[in-house]
């Protein structure tokens, strides 16, 4: 596992009073901690260049305080940001790989349209799982920057979006996929039926079974 903060160990010092025993306990585990690492250019960071991922993770991404949350502006430079992110991500994933990011859902974060930009650099939704602080003892979420940065924020209505870079997750060979199913399922423009053409030559018919579950066949 790789831990990355886009600030510099002294500035994290500086910024989180107790963020010293956080990176111990995470090298103690084995755990790699690199700093000043940009979500713009982490793939061709050297310590990462080589490396492919299983999952890539950005909780609760912010391009920091400088307008209201629901300016054009602000969401922009949000945008930029979780949009620079995903390109990067996708690059260091392995085939199978998921690029997941925690966000609110609420407005105005909505508006940023999570889906929507991960789409645009090629990567799907597979899931979207509501988050919940608890599931994830010894976590707390932090503002980043600003004033208060070593403060907590309130996370409300919020969820986990994972992407991959197929939809559906069609990434290992057709004879071994058989029946599977989906928890959730975004299909970009497509309309049913779904038909897939597999890299064999074989075709996999997608059904709906209910609004929350796609069954898929490969012929
Ligand atoms: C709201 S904080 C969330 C921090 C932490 N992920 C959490 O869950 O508590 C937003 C984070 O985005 C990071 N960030 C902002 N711009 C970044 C960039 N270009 N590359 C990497 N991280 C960035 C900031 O350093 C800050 O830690």
């Amino acid at each position: 596992m790789v831990a990355t903060s886009f600030d510099s160990k002294e500035s994290l010092m500086q910024k989180y009073s107790n963020v010293m025993s956080t990176l111990n306990e995470l090298k103690g585990k084995g755990c790699t901690v690199l700093h000043e690492v940009d979500v713009h250019t982490m793939s061709q960071h050297p310590r990462l260049t080589n490396r492919r991922f299983d999952r890539i993770v950005f909780n609760f991404p912010h391009g920091g305080f400088i307008l209201m949350e629901h300016n054009k502006i602000q969401i922009k430079l949000h945008q930029d940001l979780v949009k620079g992110y995903f390109t990067s991500a996708r690059e260091m994933l392995t085939e199978s790989g998921e690029v997941h990011v925690t966000h609110k859902t609420t407005h105005p974060f909505s508006k940023w349209n999570i889906v929507k930009l991960a789409e645009e650099v090629g990567l799907f939704l597979v899931e979207e799982a509501q988050f919940t602080r608890a599931d994830y003892p010894g976590y707390i979420n932090k503002k980043g920057s600003g004033r208060k940065c070593n403060r907590t924020f309130r996370v409300g209505q919020c969820s986990t979006y994972k992407f991959a870079k197929l939809p559906l997750q069609l990434n290992k060979p057709a004879s071994e996929l058989g029946h599977f199913s989906l928890r959730s399922f975004h299909l970009a423009e497509n309309l049913p039926p779904y038909k897939i053409n597999l890299l064999d030559g074989r075709q996999l018919f997608l059904s709906v079974v209910d609004p929350n579950c796609l069954w898929g066949i490969a012929n």
